[in-house]
């Protein structure tokens, strides 16, 4: 059986973003692979170092989420990275092996380091970021990897510090491969993508009149001043989210109403706050649930570090053995 491993940095609650850039995906994967699916708080620390009083919280926070969504941990193990001490031991030996000059040219360790000006990013930590996530892909010998664009080079830097330790300790890790899923575009609503950092998320905990209140305020295209001038849905971040939420018909009688100012934006908005209020509903319901059984929740996550442990123990013995130490 094929093997997907794959984890998110611990940032909170998550908002309809992540529901359908990654959560969907995942939840389909699970169906039949194989499926790791852990929060990535080691790697939280390589910018959050300095004050990790949220990280906890987070990570639960996120895992609460996910389940919610329809992630079933009976179907996929469900873990914390941090928990799975095995991670940190081949971090460790894959970094003997990995040439710093692949390091220094990732381009991610170059462009954070120019957003996150105020922080000090030129860490050690950081610059082994590619490292650690290498190790979580093989330390449960992963063939696929589920990732966005953003993250294609990590896999693919992944794959050749697999590569390169197997030449040396004789084919211990299956090679992995990213395996790119169509992400719709998800606009926040100040029409740049969603990201809870801009201030522009619509949360999957939002409950139905603050969806309401963020998409009736939503950004729409400039040239449509009053409501008797044309708009044009193909610059419209609102048209963004009829292509997930809309049927055919629906986005035709947005394109005809929208063209001919025969639709007010409001009209047009209506569909899509409903839209989402419906796909929130259930949702937020299964989340009260978790909330009104913590213990639940902790079972869960206990049970999906275990069976972690478990693989990684594995992998790591085969491995000790091949490099003759531990
Ligand atoms: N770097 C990934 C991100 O920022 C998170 C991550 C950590 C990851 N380890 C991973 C993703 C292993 C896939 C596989 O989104
Ligand atoms: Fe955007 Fe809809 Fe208004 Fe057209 S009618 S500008 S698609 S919100």
């Amino acid at each position: 059986m094929k093997r997907i491993s794959s984890g998110m940095r611990p940032t909170g609650t998550l908002h309809i973003g992540h529901l359908h850039g990654v959560l969907k995906n995942w939840i389909k994967l699970t169906a039949d692979i194989e499926c790791f699916f852990f929060s990535a708080d080691w790697h939280a620390l390589t910018s959050d170092y300095a004050d990790t009083s949220q990280v906890r919280r987070f990570t639960r926070e996120m895992i609460v989420d996910w389940i919610s969504a329809g992630l079933d941990p009976e179907k996929c193990t469900i873990f914390v990275q941090s928990e799975v001490k095995e991670h940190a031991e081949l971090y460790l030996l894959l970094g003997m092996v990995t040439p710093l000059p692949w390091l220094l040219k990732n381009p991610s360790f170059k462009d954070q380091q120019e957003q996150l000006r105020e922080k000090e990013m030129n860490t050690f930590g950081f610059l082994g970021y590619p490292v650690l996530q290498a190790a979580d892909i093989l330390i449960y010998r992963a063939n696929y990897v589920p990732v966005g664009e953003d993250q294609q080079a990590h896999v693919e830097l992944s794959r050749d510090i697999a590569k390169r330790f197997n030449r040396f300790y004789n084919d211990v890790f299956p090679l992995p491969e990213a395996r790119l899923t169509e992400v719709p575009k998800v606009p926040g609503t100040d029409g740049r993508k969603m990201s809870k950092s801009y201030g522009n998320a619509i949360f999957m905990m939002d409950p139905p009149d603050t969806v309401k209140q963020k998409v009736s305020t939503m950004l729409t295209d400039p040239a449509r001043m009053r409501r008797t001038d044309a708009g044009n849905p193909d610059i419209c971040p609102v048209f963004d989210l009829h292509k997930i939420y809309s049927d055919d018909e629906t986005k035709q009688w947005v394109r005809a109403g929208c063209t001919t100012a025969g639709i007010g934006c409001l009209e047009c908005k209506r569909k899509i706050i409903t839209a989402i209020q419906e796909e929130l509903a259930p949702i937020q319901e299964r989340r009260r649930e978790l909330e009104a059984h913590p213990a639940r929740v902790d079972e869960i996550i206990a049970a999906g570090n275990n069976h972690a442990r478990e693989e990684a123990r594995i992998t790591m013995e085969r491995i000790r053995e091949k490099v003759n130490v531990g």
